[in-house]
């Protein structure tokens, strides 16, 4: 098993365990534990499992009940977010206690939400059941529900825990590890391009341990670099400018429309640095299965919903591009950038 660290200056937030057979981890974890009830959130899909790690609450003594939300993107909503608020209520919940999110990133980051602003702040732990969630959902303490657009509403709460059991996602079904290596692969982009190296020579059916740890690795480190968001950590937005609005206009999952943002931006970088590697960016994403074209995007409809984009700042839309791998800058794109972009996921 291996432990990745969060630190808040000097102090740990989050610590984040990779490894196999993780109910006996989380065991021991729970030895000792002081916590009074537990708030197991889980989604149709994790049922079963949620219910495998509410064991291990429940064997140690600890009063623990459920909750199921609605699948995937539908839980981050207010109204559900409401909903376990209230389901809290008649637990007579208190900031002593433990809620537990075990899901894909749509439901760590509800989740989280729910733990950051319940009672203005309860502890939470995230069991991270896709790869999405494993390499960068779960991770960095950002929570947040759709109102409108993506991700609007959110705050800053960091899960005492992340639970990654590579087991649970050896067993995913293939296109749920497809989208998933999409935010492995932009780790890869702009830190280490061993994850790049790796996807190429074995495609998805790459060791995923040792991509999540390099992912993970790199995350926690921009992280820990820039732990409140004020600059370094919007290297991690790498493919999500124009990733978000396809996500949005055309319900693509979070990891398609993420590796189509980042062949725009390949394009893009091509127009504005001489960036040379949008070809290799293009190659490993297809052979992988991943998407690196969005025609049914209509250029209006994407450019309206990225004017909605959380990372504009007073000087207008902002667009992380590479130099070259690992080496990304951030940038206000000129309108002849923009349209490289566009052109260059065939959006016209
Ligand atoms: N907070 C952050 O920093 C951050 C970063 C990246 C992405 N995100 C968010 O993460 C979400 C995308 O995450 P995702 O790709 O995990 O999507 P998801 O949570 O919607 O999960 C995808 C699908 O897989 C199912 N699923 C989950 N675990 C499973 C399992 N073990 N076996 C079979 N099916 C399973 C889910 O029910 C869902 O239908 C988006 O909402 C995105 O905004 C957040
Ligand atoms: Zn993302």
């Amino acid at each position: 098993m291996r432990r990745h660290v969060i630190w808040n200056d000097t102090e740990p937030v989050s610590t984040i365990l990779v490894g196999r057979g993780m109910t006996s981890v989380l065991t021991e974890m729970v030895a000792g534990n002081d916590h009074r009830q537990v708030a197991v959130i889980c989604q149709p899909s994790t049922f079963t499992l949620a219910e495998r790690f509410a064991n291990v609450f429940h064997a140690a003594g600890i009063e623990t009940a459920g909750y199921t939300l609605p699948d995937g993107e539908e839980a981050k909503q207010l109204g559900i977010v409401e909903e376990v608020y209230r389901f809290l209520n008649a637990r007579h919940f208190t900031r002593d206690d433990l809620i537990v999110g075990v899901g894909g990133g749509a439901l760590t980051d509800v989740t989280g939400f729910i733990a950051g602003t319940y009672l203005r702040g309860v502890t939470a732990m995230y069991v991270a059941t896709t790869l999405l969630a494993a390499v960068d959902a779960a991770i960095g303490g950002k929570t947040a529900v759709n109102v409108d657009g993506k991700n609007l509403a959110g705050v800053f709460s960091h899960p005492e825990a992340v639970i990654v059991d590579v087991d649970i996602l050896d067993d995913l079904p293939t296109e749920q590890k497809i989208i998933g290596a999409a935010e492995a692969i932009k780790t890869g982009f702009i830190q280490d391009t061993d994850i790049i190296t790796a996807f190429e020579d074995d495609g998805i059916s790459t060791d995923i341990e040792n991509i999540v740890n390099r992912s993970v690795a790199v995350k926690t480190r921009i992280v820990n670099e820039d732990f409140t968001e004020r600059g370094a950590r919007a290297i991690l937005n790498y493919g999500h400018t124009i990733g978000h609005a396809i996500e949005s206009t055309t319900g693509r999952p979070h990891g398609e429309a993420v590796a189509i943002g980042m062949v725009a931006a390949g394009h893009a970088a091509q127009h504005h640095l001489g960036f040379a590697g949008a070809d290799r960016q293009v190659a490993v994403l297809s052979q992988i299965g991943l998407p690196v074209a969005a025609p049914e995007a209509k250029l209006e409809t994407t450019r309206a919903m990225m004017a909605l984009d959380k990372k504009r700042d007073s000087k207008g839309l902002r667009m992380v591009l590479l130099e070259e791998f690992g080496s990304p800058v951030l940038i206000h794109p000129d309108d002849a950038t923009v349209r490289a972009a566009f052109a260059g996921i065939h959006i016209v």
